[in-house]
């Protein structure tokens, strides 16, 4: 595990895009997965901002959906469909068939097995770039979920649906998931977590520390052979205490 930590929120959204822009130049045609949230959106601007100078080819990867609101479409503000292709897709001019990502309106059996036959034909996922949970949710990986879940529906935590809140501008009364399972993720050749904040600095500490305990999710990928985390100084003070 290689953690890098930086002074700021942005200086960790950078130095993280730089790492995932290493990685694009030397890996065209593999999937990369990322997560939606808070804590992406620097990554990404980053990301399409070094396109736009010239260094890298955004529209050479393939891109899998992480996870999604059960019921809930693109024309729903804050579900993760919507969030990516606005702040991602769209901007990045990512060509429609390098994306499969999940429709949250469509049946969450049928969509998993769409998204996971995508990243098999693809060669199955180069990069997974995934956030963490107030409750050390990766994806909608909720605490309890097996390392076996290769993905599919979930019940969503009250954690989940609380935090979740603030993606929305209207009450939405959420009680599923649809998410690449702990198995897919840790099949990733490489994984990366990004964490800032004070609030998260518990959840991390105990996510990093812990080896593979199902109260935290985020700890099965503790023991992957290629694992990096970035973090603000925020979100780290509690490791190094
Ligand atoms: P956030 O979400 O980036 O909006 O904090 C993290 C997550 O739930 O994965």
């Amino acid at each position: 595990m290689n953690i890098v930590v930086k002074e700021s929120y942005e200086e960790m959204s950078s130095a993280c895009a730089e790492y995932i822009g290493e990685y694009i130049k030397a890996n065209s045609g593999k999937v990369l997965c990322f997560a939606a949230g808070d804590t992406p959106l620097g990554i990404l601007q980053n990301l399409i901002k070094m396109q736009e100078k010239g260094e890298i080819n955004l529209a050479s990867m393939y891109y899998a959906g992480l996870d999604e609101w059960v019921e809930l479409g693109y024309e729903d503000k804050g579900s993760c469909k919507q969030f990516m292709e606005d702040n991602f897709y769209t901007p990045a001019k990512i060509p429609v068939e390098n994306i499969r990502v999940f429709d949250g309106k469509a049946n969450p059996d049928e969509e998993t097995k769409a998204v996971l036959e995508f990243i098999k034909n693809k060669g199955g996922l180069g990069m997974a770039v995934l956030g963490i949970g107030m409750n050390g949710h990766i994806g909608f990986n909720e605490p309890g979920t097996s390392v076996d879940f290769a993905g599919g529906k979930i019940l969503l935590s009250e954690s989940s649906v609380t935090v979740g809140q603030k993606y929305f501008n209207k009450k939405y009364n959420l009680k599923y998931g649809v998410t690449l399972g702990i198995k897919t993720l840790v099949e990733s050749e490489k994984v990366v977590l990004i964490a800032n904040g004070e609030k998260k600095a518990d959840i991390v500490a105990n996510s990093l520390k812990e080896k593979e305990n199902p109260a935290f999710p985020a700890s099965y990928l503790t023991t992957h052979s290629d694992y990096h985390v970035f973090l603000d100084n925020a979100a780290y003070f509690k490791i190094k205490s």
